[in-house]
């Protein structure tokens, strides 16, 4: 999985620009139900590593509002290359100040090795410049004993294959498509990229599709199955995609 130029990467940076300029504050205050779900959850998976809150986490690429924005750990800190122009556009409703929030990004993590007890990657990895450098990066800020929360959208095969052709056509017409997503990825590359830096030892193959009210896997599967044609049918032929990969990873010693 190469880097993509910074030219391609810029106008990827662009779009998400544009697309939260677009958002209003009552959006962003409604869907923070979604995010305060998601941050008990995780916090509850946690409990399973740590026993206590006094631990020190960051979140990568968390946007206008993520997990971080409502985890009540010790110490939280949060990076992402448009921070200055989220703080700017949501600071009066979001208080970024207590996640210590910074514009950088995930390839060059301005922090100390073995800072944090917990990294948050969600929703990012395919919107980096280099994915490979972004989960080197991850690992070296991450203590030994340090837990990896990740989430990563990805595609079937086929979904993949004529997107790649569907993308040349508008190529041709100057144009991008999926524009603020520079890298889309197989499963198992994701998952290679991932076993490179870290042991997977606990994931969740359809996710974790909090904004559905879905509270564990089985719900998951069972909503699948009530939406047979439109979901399950193209999955035989691999065209299903933008599927939820979520996992808890511990780092690689060697
Ligand atoms: C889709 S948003 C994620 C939103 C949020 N995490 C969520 O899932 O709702 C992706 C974010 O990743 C950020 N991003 C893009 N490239 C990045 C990089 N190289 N390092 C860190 N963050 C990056 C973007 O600026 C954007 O804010």
């Amino acid at each position: 999985m190469r880097a993509v130029t910074p030219e391609r990467f810029n106008k990827a940076q662009d779009a998400e620009k544009r697309l939260w300029d677009s958002i209003e504050e009552s959006f962003i205050l409604d869907h923070q139900k979604y995010y305060v779900k998601k941050s008990k959850y995780l916090a509850n998976e946690l409990l399973k590593y740590y026993k206590e809150k006094d631990i020190c986490v960051l979140q990568v690429g968390c946007a206008a509002d993520d997990i971080i924005n409502h985890f009540l750990v010790k110490e939280r800190h949060s990076i992402d290359p448009l921070a200055d122009f989220y703080i700017k556009k949501f600071g009066k409703i979001i208080n970024y100040k207590e996640t210590n929030y910074i514009k950088g990004t995930g390839e060059n993590l301005p922090y100390r090795d073995k800072m944090f007890d917990v990294v948050i990657l969600a929703n990012v990895l395919d919107h980096c410049k280099d994915p490979r450098r972004v989960m080197q990066e991850t690992k070296r800020v991450l203590k030994d004993d340090g837990i990896l929360y990740f989430e990563c959208h990805f595609y079937q095969s086929s979904f993949l294959f004529l997107s790649k052709i569907y993308g040349l056509l508008k190529k041709v017409r100057g144009d991008l498509f999926n524009v603020c997503h520079p890298h889309m990825f197989l499963l198992n590359d994701l998952k290679k990229l991932i076993s490179r830096y870290f042991l997977i030892n606990r994931e969740e193959k359809l996710g974790k599709d909090m904004e559905k009210n879905l509270e564990n896997l089985r719900d998951i599967k069972k909503d699948l199955k009530k939406e047979k044609f439109t979901r399950r049918f193209p999955s035989y032929f691999g065209l299903l995609g933008v599927i939820n990969y979520t996992c808890f990873c511990e780092k690689k010693i060697l």
